[in-house]
């Protein structure tokens, strides 16, 4: 059994529940170029975060980062999931205690059908939602399960990446930009979507462009700069802060 440290001294943790996830002091580098400069922060069972910043200023690095991808490289801190240190995890070890990566770029596999995409995400254990239940979730891709996943739309290929995430047992979903080139009615869609699998319970952290729409949707929101947070609190105080928008969001 793993003993969580106690992070409470440090300024950004000043919390009383217990965090489900926590990042303590973490440095990121790609080779020589120190991208995540320390960063500290808690999300908590069932949140949503929004993690903003301009382009560049180390959220998709942040992201690689908690879920333990070969680069970057974290060469301090340590990153605690329900009582689990992915700090000392493989990205492998990370999705078997209930990692869930969406990456931008979706990464359907090509040549299998999206019912195939989804068998392969329940080949091994720990096993998530049942395919009919991600049906139910996404409508669509129930009607397109023997369809190439590759000939989705960019919308449909989305809603199969985060399905294919929540086939997993999952305990936190990271979701790089979901909303990426999408129309403005495909993005209301994947967002209602969001918020039901918020109501059974799933821990997300949510990267976006349209900060919006994302500060919407989240209960909290961190805004990074240069790989350093100058804003941890709630998402409707940024929505708020027109200076705080302008300066870090320019919105
Ligand atoms: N593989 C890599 N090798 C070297 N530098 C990288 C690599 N990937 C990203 N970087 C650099 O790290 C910094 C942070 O990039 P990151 O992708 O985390 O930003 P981001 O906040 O996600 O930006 P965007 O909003 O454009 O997606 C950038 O300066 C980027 O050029
Ligand atoms: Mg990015």
């Amino acid at each position: 059994m793993n003993v969580k440290p106690d992070f409470s001294k440090h300024a950004n943790q000043a919390q009383t529940a217990p965090a489900f996830l926590s990042v303590w002091d973490m440095h990121s580098y790609y080779g020589e170029s120190y991208i995540v400069q320390g960063i500290s922060f808690n999300v908590h069972e069932g949140e949503i975060l929004a993690l903003l910043g301009r382009n560049g200023a180390g959220k998709t690095t942040t992201l690689r980062s908690i879920a333990r991808m070969d680069n970057p490289q974290v060469n301090h801190g340590e990153i605690w999931l329900d009582h689990q240190p992915l700090h000392k995890m493989t990205s492998y070890e990370a999705a078997t205690v209930g990692l869930g990566l969406v990456p931008e770029d979706r990464r359907i596999i090509p040549g299998l059908t999206v019912e195939e995409n989804l068998q392969l995400a329940q080949i091994a254990p720990p096993i998530g939602w049942s395919i009919e239940r991600l049906y139910d979730l996404f409508p669509r891709l129930g009607e397109r399960r023997n369809q190439d996943g590759v000939t989705l739309s960019g919308g449909e290929q989305q809603m199969l990446s985060i399905a294919r995430a929540l086939a997993r047992d999952l305990k936190v979903l990271l979701l790089d930009e979901p909303y990426e080139g999408l129309a403005p009615v495909i993005v209301d869609e994947i967002e209602k979507t969001l918020r039901v699998i918020k109501e059974q319970g799933m821990t997300t952290i949510i990267v976006e462009q349209n900060a919006v729409r994302a500060l919407q949707l989240a209960d909290r929101a961190i805004i990074l700069d240069t790989g350093s947070i100058v804003f941890d609190g709630s998402a409707a105080e940024v929505l708020e802060n027109a200076t705080l928008r302008a300066e870090y969001l320019a919105i």
